[in-house]
């Protein structure tokens, strides 16, 4: 049986739920009343508490700052009908971060640790949770290095934070998306799979020359030649092709998404083919001029499944179906939406 820990609660006084407006949440900028921390230190986890959210003060010499030992996962909690709260998949989030933490050369952290904190912080701050059709409590995990120590080492103590924000949808409209041939995410033997904060760092210039041209993110593309296309911005990028549901196949640059395992999931029960395997740009764009190809979508606990309407390659703009048109996606997005708002029966156990 799972200990139960002891975790120290200072309770905040002066609550900013009734001063928020729930109608108005922009995804990441509104944070609920407290956090969870924990530290590591001589080779474990301590501290663990509940206090409210806050700066933290910290040296400017940690490591995480110079050198980027950090990592983090992102994760939601709904709303269910009967007003109890359920967090979707955690222990797939759980998973992945001492994934990256292993490969950040971070400690991973215990499974009571990661669980017990997080229940506990959505406990106290439950009613945070918005009750409204498409928003959730977005769920941050994060670990970074506090070491205050300039050699390029790994750091020999850490942070471990959860943060928690209730939200809306990541992007409010359909996307124009650039299928990126110079810049690159994710190399062979790096770090691409890791949710790492440098793979967002690296993302950003290359993301804002492709909006200074008016597309709204990137399709990256494989780092050795540029002819096989991998994530789409933040998220992972699924097709629908001769009415296949088809991705590619996750590698070592390819973030193992939790939002495409699920949706590739679903696809399958819901009697689609599914295909896990390289893709090239080449496929895409024919396969959108022939008309094969039906559908594009970006999928990711943040962005959920949001469509692609345009992409552009090489100077050139390729215009997708309508949207508005979509079937396979919406249907897989409305089983996704049914399970997760508890509408529908939890067959997978996905709710916690
Ligand atoms: C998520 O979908 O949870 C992500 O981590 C993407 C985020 C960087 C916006």
């Amino acid at each position: 049986m799972t200990e139960t820990l002891t975790i120290k609660t200072t309770k905040t006084e002066h609550s900013r739920f009734a001063e928020t407006d729930f109608a108005n949440l922009p995804f990441g900028k509104v944070f609920t009343d407290h956090m969870f921390v924990a530290d590591y230190e001589d080779g474990v986890w301590k501290n663990l508490e509940l206090v409210p959210y806050g700066p933290i003060e910290m040296s400017p010499a940690i490591s995480a700052l110079h050198y980027g030992q950090a990592i983090f996962e992102g994760l939601k909690a709904y709303r269910q009908p009967n007003g109890d709260v359920s967090v979707f998949r955690a222990d797939k989030n759980f998973a992945r971060f001492n994934k990256s933490a292993t490969r950040m050369a971070m400690p991973t952290i215990p499974e009571e640790v990661f669980m017990q904190g997080l229940e506990a912080l959505i406990n106290l701050d439950k009613n945070w949770v918005p009750d409204a059709e498409d928003y959730a409590l977005y769920i941050r995990p994060v670990m970074f290095a506090t070491d205050p120590y300039m050699g390029v080492r790994p750091s020999a103590t850490y942070k471990f934070v959860i943060l928690t924000t209730p939200t809306g949808p990541y992007f409010s409209k359909p996307l124009k998306v650039k299928i990126e041939s110079h810049f690159t995410r994710g190399a062979d033997g790096g770090v691409g799979a890791a949710k790492t904060a440098g793979n967002y760092a690296l993302s950003m210039f290359p993301t804002a020359a492709a909006q200074a041209e008016g597309y709204d993110q990137l399709i990256w593309t494989d780092s050795k030649e540029h002819l096989y296309v991998e994530e789409s911005g933040a998220a992972n990028l699924v097709f629908v092709m001769d009415g296949k549901v088809v991705t590619p196949e996750v590698r070592e640059t390819i973030l193992d998404g939790v939002t495409r395992d699920t949706v590739l999931t679903l696809a399958k029960s819901l009697g689609y083919e599914v295909e896990e395997r390289r893709i090239s740009i080449q496929e895409v764009l024919e396969n959108i001029e022939n008309g094969r190809l039906t559908e594009a979508f970006a999928v990711g606990t943040a962005a959920t499944i949001t469509q692609i309407a345009e992409i552009g390659y090489e100077g050139k703009l390729y215009t997708l179906t309508d949207p508005a048109t979509r079937t396979v996606s919406v249907a897989i997005a409305k089983k996704l939406n049914d399970i997760r708002f508890g509408a529908a029966a939890d067959e997978f156990g996905w709710n916690w």
